[in-house]
């Protein structure tokens, strides 16, 4: 089994109707490696990840999985190799979590086949990782907004594929269950080597889980690489117009973004700092 998929986007123009959203755009996705997108609201990370996963063709440019075009790979064969969780899925009205979870084997079935004992184990996996087999005869309709992301990761996680793209996987969750999905994550690419591309909303959870870290501004691409050279202060002030302070995370040795707003700034130069009142 190779897990060692090469995902490229190369001179990428896309849009809606009149309106380019992302132009030229190069990219490299990390074989095998934990990938974040961050930027502003509406700079065109959602649109990206579906021309990346086929669901939107380019104006221009290639997406590339393995050297072959994404828009002329079957449907379903793509979605062996690659799997995507859209920002806002819809579930058909009614379906329990069992079925909407079952739904993610659909491109492993061929005609005529009928469910076997490998979709069963894969469906009961996926609700055991993401904690949601006690929902499983429930309907999608009746949970929480939490639990339903967690039954759509669900669903991703059993579609089994070795390249997995996630909108902003972690909406909707409280911060015990976001850090549950991105640790799970985490495991998924360490145990299988599953390649992950996610758009997250937290740049610090972002610098945190990822390998590599890519900030589009407006429809293009503003930096790429390791989280601590991407995640400066120049690059929050260009990627969000904002101001902050970056400093080391205590906790992980990543990049913690603070930022500066209008009020709650206290006045730094009214108190020694923390190293210096130690040395006087
Ligand atoms: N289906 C659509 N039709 C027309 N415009 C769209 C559509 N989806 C998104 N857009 C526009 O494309 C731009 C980028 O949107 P999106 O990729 O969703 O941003 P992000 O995910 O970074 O917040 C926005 O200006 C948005 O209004
Ligand atoms: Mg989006």
């Amino acid at each position: 089994m190779t897990t060692d998929h090469t995902l490229t986007a190369e001179n990428l123009t896309i849009g809606y109707g009149d309106r380019v959203v992302i132009e030229n755009l190069d990219l490299l996705v990390p074989p095998g490696r934990i990938t974040a997108i961050v930027g502003a609201n509406a700079c065109g990370k959602s649109t990206l990840l579906r021309s990346m996963s086929r669901l939107l063709a380019p104006r221009a440019g290639h997406v590339l999985l393995d050297g072959r075009e994404v828009h002329r790979m079957p449907a379903k064969e793509l979605a062996r190799t690659l799997g995507l969780l859209p920002q806002s899925p819809i579930a058909p009205e009614g379906i329990t979590v069992a079925d909407l979870v079952g739904r993610g084997r659909n491109p492993h079935q061929r005609i005529l086949s009928r469910w076997s004992r490998q979709d069963d184990l894969a469906v009961a996996a996926a609700l055991d990782a993401t904690h949601t087999a006690e929902l499983a005869d429930r309907s999608v309709d009746e949970l929480s907004g939490g639990q339903r992301q967690r039954v759509w990761i669900a669903m991703a996680l059993a579609q089994q594929t070795e390249v997995l793209l996630l909108d902003e996987p972690t909406t909707f969750l409280d911060v015990s269950h976001q850090v549950e999905v991105l640790d799970l994550l985490t495991d998924l690419n360490a145990d299988r080597g599953t390649t992950i591309v996610m758009v997250l909303h937290d740049l610090n959870m972002a610098a945190r889980y990822a390998d590599h870290l890519i900030a589009l501004a407006a429809g293009s691409l503003h930096a790429a690489g390791d989280p601590a050279t991407v995640l400066t202060e120049d690059c929050v002030r260009a990627v969000f117009g904002l101001d902050s302070q970056v400093i080391v995370d205590p906790v992980s040795g990543k990049p913690l973004m603070l930022p500066i707003g209008r009020h709650h700034v206290r006045d730094q130069a009214a108190e020694p700092r923390a190293d210096q009142a130690a040395q006087s």
